[in-house]
């Protein structure tokens, strides 16, 4: 004890003669648990006490930041009850689970200010580290920032059944990483637009500075990267194993031993400290930040504009997240070898390859996009048919990197730029970074919920770039869907497609119109560079067709774009010689 005050002393000290102290001052806020089957989650606006000082005005659910963890056990059906009291529309969507589309929480889901949104599912996936979050389209960066936020931890017999820490808050730990940055008067500073906030003040689990006490042994930590646009580079101060036993959707088939760990956005890791030996020491987990690319979110800062590292900007710096105590001694001291077999899926059982292009829609200062086309709320960019697997192949085009996220499933990496990905990434994944210049190609099969009417979502977890329409909605469609089923697309919008696809000398593009149309179909480069304008004119409601011979044009992706009525939206088509 005596000794505890003396580093305390010190750290005060310290922090008041240099302005990196060593030494972190508040014990980490555990969110409590909420377990089933009936979860009540009540957003509304808080004081949350992030300093001593002052407190800083928040939204949250239940408490007075972020929101309690979900306890959910597989197989069991629940029921949430989410309360908005926010003062303005909002949705809350259950990222990483695999539900129906009806109950994703995605930006058709508005929960109106002052009502309850009731969804209830049967938990399908397997144990893992999930999150929930707001949603709402053009929103979603203010309201994560401003504290809406909370960890779901999927339990299964499987996992259970293994030798891991699994006491919540003494050795399994939640760690929900966030940056914010504070006025003077410690209220949010929150700018809005471009990549979304970023924030020179770490705090995790809503805690600045943390420290967590825990006893010698193996430690578990679910990392939870709920920054709006930070990614990190993970690391202990001592450069020690970290051993990664999770990925977003599961339990990896063995840890993976590792010094570093890079997390983007909305990206989850189980990992494994071995302090079985560090009686009476601390560790610092850090995020090494130097080693982030120039120009990566979190990274040293492209060009001007953002304040150079120092001056109350931690970008491109080295710095500290988690001060981890450890005394006593734990009875879990050995790592497990093994952890649960995923079956691969193979390739060969994929019907198509879906290409996503991550790029700006064609013209001078383009907004970011996927394919060429921004979200419309009202246009399904893409339908995929019941039970089929397929590779979507995600290429960046634009000179950042982005995290791409999908609802509904999770999937399996199956090579970055032709390679195969990291160990760490071998696991179950709704969360992919890719760079500029890469193609990640994955896989996954669409087994569930079939549902006409209502999108799931693919976006980039950046949430500015997200609010900003770097985003696309799917709907699995029943292949034996009834024309009147069809018919049930949301209003305006219309099936695009083209037969042979990929082709070689031509190919045909269909489309159907909901009412007579001005009609304009261009086509695109992967760049966005015009290559042809193949019809302008006037169609009549029903299902229409248009031919592209594609001539000497070289092999590659390319964008049709049918503008109807003024509104463009895109198809992506390939040409292999
Ligand atoms: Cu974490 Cu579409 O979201
Ligand atoms: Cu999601
Ligand atoms: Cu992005």
């Amino acid at each position: 004890m005596p000794r505890l005050r003396f580093n305390l002393l010190a750290a005060v000290i310290l922090a008041l003669v240099t302005s990196s102290s060593t030494a972190q001052t508040n014990k980490l806020f555990i969110p409590e648990t909420l377990s089933g089957p009936i979860y009540n989650l009540n957003m509304a606006p808080s004081l949350h006490s992030f300093y001593p000082d002052a407190t800083t005005a928040t939204l949250a659910f239940n408490g007075s930041y972020l929101g309690p963890t979900l306890i959910l056990e597989k197989g069991s059906d629940v029921q949430m009850n989410v309360t908005n009291q926010i003062g303005e529309p909002t949705t809350v969507h259950w990222h990483g689970m695999h539900v129906a589309p009806k109950n994703d929480g995605g930006p058709h889901t508005v929960i109106a200010d002052a009502a309850t949104w009731s969804p209830s599912f049967t938990v399908l996936d397997r144990a893992t580290t999930f999150w929930y979050h707001p949603h709402l389209h053009h929103k979603t960066n203010e309201h994560v920032y401003r504290g809406l936020a909370g960890m779901i931890i999927v339990r299964d017999a499987a996992e259970a059944a293994l030798a891991l820490p699994r006491t919540y808050g003494v050795d399994d730990i939640p760690v929900i990483l966030q940056d914010r940055r504070f006025s003077p008067q410690r209220q949010f500073v929150f700018n809005g637009g471009g990549i979304g906030e970023s924030g020179n003040t770490i705090v995790v689990n809503g805690t600045v500075e943390p420290f967590l006490e825990v006893e010698a042994g193996i430690v578990r930590l679910r990392l939870l990267n709920g920054s709006n646009s930070r990614v990190y580079q993970l690391g202990l101060d001592n450069n020690a194993s970290i051993f990664q036993i999770g990925s977003d959707g599961g339990l990896l088939p063995a840890p993976v031993e590792l010094t570093r760990l890079r997390l983007a956005p909305g990206e989850r890791a189980e990992v494994l400290l071995d302090l079985s030996s560090s009686n009476g020491q601390n560790r610092t987990l850090m995020s090494y930040s130097s080693e982030l690319l120039r120009g990566e979110p979190g990274g040293v800062n492209l060009g001007p504009g953002g304040p150079p590292p120092g001056a109350g900007n931690i970008d491109g710096t080295d710095f500290q997240i988690l001060e981890i105590r450890v005394s006593g001694s734990s009875s879990i001291t050995s790592i497990p070898t093994s952890l649960i077999p995923l079956e691969p899926i193979l390739e060969s059982s994929a019907t198509r390859t879906r290409p996503m292009i991550l790029n700006n829609v064609p013209g001078p200062q383009g907004a970011l996009a996927i394919n060429s086309v921004e979200l419309d709320l009202n246009v399904i960019n893409e339908v995929v048919s019941l039970g089929d697997t397929e590779i979507w192949s995600v290429s960046n085009a634009t000179g950042g990197p982005h995290p791409f996220h999908i609802h509904d499933v999770q999937f399996q990496i199956l090579d970055r730029n032709g390679s195969a990905p990291p160990a760490n990434e071998q696991g179950l994944k709704d969360v992919v970074l890719v760079y500029p210049g890469e193609t990640v190609r994955f896989i996954t099969t669409f087994e569930d919920f079939a549902d006409p009417d209502t999108p799931y979502m693919y976006h980039c977890h950046f949430l500015g770039h997200e609010d900003g329409g770097m985003m696309g909605q799917f709907i699995v469609l029943d292949p034996n869907a009834t024309a009147l089923e069809r018919s049930l697309l949301p209003e305006g919008d219309f099936l695009l497609s083209n037969y042979p696809n990929p082709f070689t000398d031509w190919t045909t593009i269909s489309y159907s119109l909901d009412r007579d149309s001005d009609v304009k179909i261009m086509v695109f480069d992967a760049v966005g560079r015009e290559v042809k304008t193949l019809f302008e004119g006037r169609r009549a409601a029903g299902a229409n067709e248009t031919i592209w011979k594609a001539g000497s044009v070289p092999s590659g992706t390319y964008f049709v774009q049918i503008s109807i009525n003024g509104k463009p939206r895109s198809h992506a088509v390939q040409i292999s010689r």
